[in-house]
């Protein structure tokens, strides 16, 4: 029987990895079958890189425990939804007021919120990227919590894996 494409690329994935020209590989854009799909070489996949965001909360339901489940970080992208109609939602500018930080913060901390999500917010603009590093110290409380879910429930039921 064929190899799946997936099962094929990650052949390829090893190979650089031993050839020296690549320490570790990741995925993107896989839900929980596609991974299952990996087989034994799941437990060398460094991260599945997915949407994920207020927004976009999917991943909540089956994958982000299923990696949590292996220790397999997920790689939150477009965090703060690509800095469109998520900054301006009135819940997530209510949490940011309180904290005195920007909405932009309080999307990137709520990604962050829980273990084994990493949150990679792209910015160009230098003090986004100072705004953006600053999130460390930035931490949510229940009530913050409490009210970004309502605002934007978690999932109830499965969902496809959305992507951009
Ligand atoms: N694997 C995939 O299929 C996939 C798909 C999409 C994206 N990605 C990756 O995910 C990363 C980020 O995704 P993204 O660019 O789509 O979305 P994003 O990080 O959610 O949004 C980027 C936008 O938000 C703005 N922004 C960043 N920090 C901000 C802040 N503190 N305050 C206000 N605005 C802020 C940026 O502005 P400035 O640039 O002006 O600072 C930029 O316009 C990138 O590395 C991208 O390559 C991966």
């Amino acid at each position: 029987m064929a190899a799946s494409p997936l099962a094929e690329t990650v052949v390829g994935f090893e190979r650089l990895r031993a050839a020296g020209k690549i320490h570790r590989w990741g995925v993107s854009n896989l839900d929980v079958a596609d991974l299952e799909e990996l087989g034994p070489a799941l437990a060398d996949c460094a991260t599945d890189q997915v949407l994920y965001n207020l927004e976009h909360r999917g991943p909540e339901f089956d994958l982000l425990p299923f990696c949590r489940a292996r220790s397999m970080p997920v790689m939150a992208y477009s965090p703060v939804g690509q800095g469109g109609a998520l900054l301006r939602h009135p819940a997530l500018r209510a949490v940011a007021a309180r904290h005195g930080a920007t909405p932009a913060q309080v999307a990137i901390a709520w990604t962050l919120r829980a273990p084994g999500v990493v949150s990679i917010p792209k910015a160009a603009d230098p003090e986004h990227v100072r705004q953006n590093a600053a999130v460390r110290d930035l931490a949510l409380t229940a009530a913050d919590l409490a009210e970004l879910d309502a605002a934007f429930p978690p999932p109830r039921r499965k969902r496809g894996l959305a992507m951009l």
